[in-house]
């Protein structure tokens, strides 16, 4: 099977996270095609991964690549947010979160990731939910999809863009990536046009974080995933910009400046691929890594 999909910074990884305990278990909560995962279980010959990702497809090719470590790979197909938050306190020995999507979406997903390739609006991470790249571009009113392209893809020119979708789909509906990019393209100024990403690039962005609620998860799952960490337990988060960033970056923070805190934090500041990776891997050099060991119990109401 092909794997389209370069992991980020793995010897950083493998350097920070190293199991302590006998029979360790990790949680990689974005498994994708299962880069960091294979990196993992090939490393540490007792660990187990429990490998999360709310998408079917790409789970499938972390199943077969994961076929020769047995039942040392546990796969699951749920929302990061909604695992942890079932899952029992202090299970896990080590916990990763590699946020946003994978280049078999953009590559080989065909549901309109990518702006490049004709596809049909969808962006949908879970094809059974019920709001796709569809319903957004050609349902919300103007100012709800001016907010979303203004928030999600922090684009200047986000009101412009959202009348001019609105304006289209009076006569025509909204249908494929194209439609979409050509609407961007024609309607930002000419010289918003020449730079070095597609002038629908971050249009794009905003409305696949809104499809999947990218940003609303990750707090809620963060704050639970912690709760779920063994004490001496290590917890990792790779962001791509600063929308996931930022509340990454302030949760660790209050915890680890309360009286008395729960978290270390590793990384004082994050850690970023080496030039050596930037210029084998393109797709990595916006990424930052932050990893924090829980030092004590949280306290908890009626104990
Ligand atoms: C950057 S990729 C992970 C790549 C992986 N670490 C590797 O090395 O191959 C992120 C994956 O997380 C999944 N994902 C994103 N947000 C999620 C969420 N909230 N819950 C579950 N899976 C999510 C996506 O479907 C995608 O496959």
């Amino acid at each position: 099977m092909n794997y389209v999909h370069t992991s980020i910074m793995p010897e950083e990884l493998l350097s920070h996270l190293v199991p302590q305990s006998p029979d360790p278990i990790m949680v990689d909560a974005t498994c994708g095609e299962g880069g960091h995962t294979h990196l993992f279980l090939s490393a540490y010959p007792d660990l187990t991964v429990v490998g999360v990702d709310r998408d079917r497809e790409i789970q499938k090719k972390a199943r077969v690549r994961m076929e020769a470590f047995g039942n040392r790979f546990k796969p699951v197909s749920m929302w990061f947010d909604a695992f942890f938050k079932e899952a029992e306190d202090d299970s896990f020995d080590l916990i990763l979160f590699d946020l946003g999507i994978s280049m078999f979406h953009f590559d080989e997903s065909h549901r309109g990731f990518s702006l490049r390739k004709g596809e049909p609006l969808d962006m949908r991470l879970d094809s059974e939910d019920p709001i796709s790249a569809f319903d957004v571009v050609n349902r919300y009113d103007e100012k709800k999809l001016a907010d979303v392209i203004y928030a999600y893809g922090e684009e200047r020119y986000s009101r412009r863009i959202a009348r001019a979708i609105v304006q289209q789909r009076k006569t025509k509906t909204i249908a494929t990536t194209d439609d979409l990019a050509g609407i961007v393209y024609k309607n930002v100024p000419p010289a918003y046009r020449y730079q070095k990403i597609h002038p629908a690039t971050r249009t794009f962005q905003a409305i696949r974080i809104e499809v999947n609620r990218e940003l609303d998860r990750i707090e809620p799952a963060l704050t639970e995933a912690i709760r779920t960490l063994k004490v001496g337990g290590r917890l990792a988060v790779i962001t791509f910009h600063s929308l996931e960033d930022r509340p990454v970056k302030w949760l660790f923070r209050n915890l680890a400046q309360e009286e008395r805190p729960v978290l270390k934090i590793l990384t004082k500041k994050p850690l970023v691929p080496s030039e050596e990776e930037v210029a084998r891997n393109s797709a990595s050099r916006s990424s930052k890594l932050r990893i924090v060991e829980k030092i004590r119990e949280e306290e908890r109401h009626g104990t």
